[in-house]
């Protein structure tokens, strides 16, 4: 699974194979798919948000501070940026006093402090943007339809977090996403450090999902 990058393949490739388990157990976890099943009640969606919150939080500042990197640098646009839809969302989620009335879980805490570790190590934070943000616009895009139809959100926000449509064709997007992939200028052993990276960036969101969906059981319908 992890065997190393031959001509054959290409990094983005590798990269999805050697960490597609991890994706399933984000994917396949309970809350997820309770989520995914519409059966997640609206303040679950909304504790789920509001950690989103603090990890794009940590994900921007990391990122517009490497922004002039030559290897992390490519990888940061403006329109990828979620913390003024999110905050848009939480607007609606928790009202105008949204701000003071969130916080980090634990788990939460310990995922955005390895994201601020990564100012140090662009390939680490390639592979932490790599893991939300592609994720954002491959199954972001059915958790959003179901989130419009589960709670019922129009204009005014409620899932615009998914909403990238400022990206145009989110195909050629993720085209583009791996092609940046492909050409980063990493050694054999760095590579392997950002699929393991990658893995440990699925693992810390697979127990802020976990966190959750232990504090919401009282909020999954039958
Ligand atoms: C909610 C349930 C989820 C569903 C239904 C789902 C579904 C999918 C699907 C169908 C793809 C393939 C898209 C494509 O190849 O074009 C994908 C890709 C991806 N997902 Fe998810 N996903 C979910 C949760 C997550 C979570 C929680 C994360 C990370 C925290 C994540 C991260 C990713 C990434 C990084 C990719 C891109 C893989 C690649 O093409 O290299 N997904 N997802």
């Amino acid at each position: 699974m992890d065997a190393p990058n031959t001509e054959a393949e290409p990094f983005s490739a590798r990269l999805k194979a050697a960490t597609w388990e991890a994706h399933q157990e984000a994917e396949q976890h309970g809350f997820t798919q309770a989520l995914l099943d519409g059966r997640l009640h609206r303040d679950g969606y909304a504790a789920m948000a509001a950690q989103h919150y603090f990890a794009y939080a940590a994900l921007e500042e990391v990122g517009r501070s490497l922004a002039g990197d030559p290897l992390a640098g490519p990888f940061i646009t403006a329109e990828l940026f979620r913390l003024p839809s999110l905050e848009r969302d939480l607007a609606l989620l928790y009202g105008p006093d949204w701000a003071g009335r969130i916080s980090p879980t634990p788990p939460t805490a310990t995922y955005t402090a390895r994201i601020r570790q990564m100012a140090d190590d662009p390939a680490g934070y390639v592979a932490h943007h790599y893991t939300r943000y592609l994720g954002d616009i491959s199954g972001g895009q059915f958790i959003r339809k179901i989130a419009v139809r589960t709670y019922g959100f129009g204009e005014d926000g409620g899932a615009s977090f998914y909403d990238f449509s400022a990206l145009g064709s989110l195909p050629r997007f993720k085209d583009g996403y791996r092609s940046r992939l492909d050409s980063l200028d990493l050694d054999e052993p760095a590579r392997r450090r950002m699929i393991r990276e990658t893995r440990l960036a699925y693992q810390l969101n697979t127990e802020v999902l976990a966190d959750l969906g232990r504090r919401h059981t009282g909020g999954l319908a039958a």
